[in-house]
């Protein structure tokens, strides 16, 4: 796991479209994995722009969103594919049949994630994934548990993530109760991970995911096993991180 320090979420946005547009140049066919949530909004929109300028070509990539809540329709403006596709789906030059979703309204949620599961297989494998954390050290929807979950799976969401993500919503008890998340499995075969975080929210959970046991309580810190994860964080998140690990890593 490497860490990398940014003064803030500007900082820390701009470094990580750095990334992603040198990875696309590298493989134009990129399969892209992609959060949800407010950590790389700038991200997607700086993605945007250098699209906009040309700077960088969406028309081969495959992306694959990491987790979508079960029982809102796509429509729903608090559904993840509703958010991903004002935030980056719409801004850049994606085809639409390279975009992967689960389908959180499927009768048959069990096929719906084995589907999912086989179509991450037939590209090969994620190359890059783009993750923010849950306060509660979440990553996706791998909500703290007893074990790791490997597949593509249903989760209970925890109260603590709909208390965080209750801020979405007019009335917060429309929070959904239920998601799908990819699992570990997916994530940590994935050639490059990119975990972001910023702002005091979530000092503790980036203390634990990279300085704290690795349990699937704290489901990030599975990503100090990765053999190519990087925590881009500001300094409010990396806050708690000791000094000689900084050097260190
Ligand atoms: C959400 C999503 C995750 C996201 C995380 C942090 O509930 N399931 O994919 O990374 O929580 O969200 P945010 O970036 O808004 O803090």
């Amino acid at each position: 796991m490497k860490l990398k320090i940014m003064n803030n979420y500007e900082e820390l946005s701009e470094e990580a479209a750095n990334i992603i547009t040198e990875r696309i140049k590298e493989k134009p066919s990129l399969a892209l994995g992609v959060a949800a949530g407010s950590t790389p909004l700038l991200l997607y929109k700086k993605l945007g722009e250098r699209c906009q300028r040309g700077e960088v070509d969406f028309s081969c990539v495959r992306v694959f969103c990491l987790d979508v809540y079960i029982g809102l329709l796509p429509t729903d403006p608090h559904s993840f594919r509703r958010s991903m596709e004002e935030n980056l789906f719409s801004r850049v030059n994606l085809k639409k049949e390279h975009i992967n979703l689960m389908d959180g309204m499927a009768v048959d949620i069990a096929a719906e994630c084995a589907r999912y599961d086989d179509a991450v297989k037939a590209v090969g494998g994620l190359d890059f994934l783009v993750l923010g954390i849950g306060t509660n050290a979440h990553i996706g929807f791998n909500e703290p548990d007893e074990v790791f979950v490997a597949d593509t799976h249903v989760v209970e969401l925890s109260e603590a993530t709909r208390t965080a993500n209750a801020r979405f919503f007019e009335n917060p008890d429309d929070t959904p109760s239920w998601a799908i998340s990819m699992g570990i499995k997916d994530i940590m075969m994935t050639s490059e991970v990119m975990l972001m975080a910023s702002g005091a929210s979530k000092t503790e959970a980036v203390y634990k995911a990279v300085c704290g046991d690795i349990t699937p309580f704290a489901p990030a810190s599975v990503l100090q096993l990765h053999r190519n994860a990087h925590f881009y964080l500001d300094k409010a998140a990396a806050s708690r991180i000791p000094e000689e690990l900084i050097k260190e890593k």
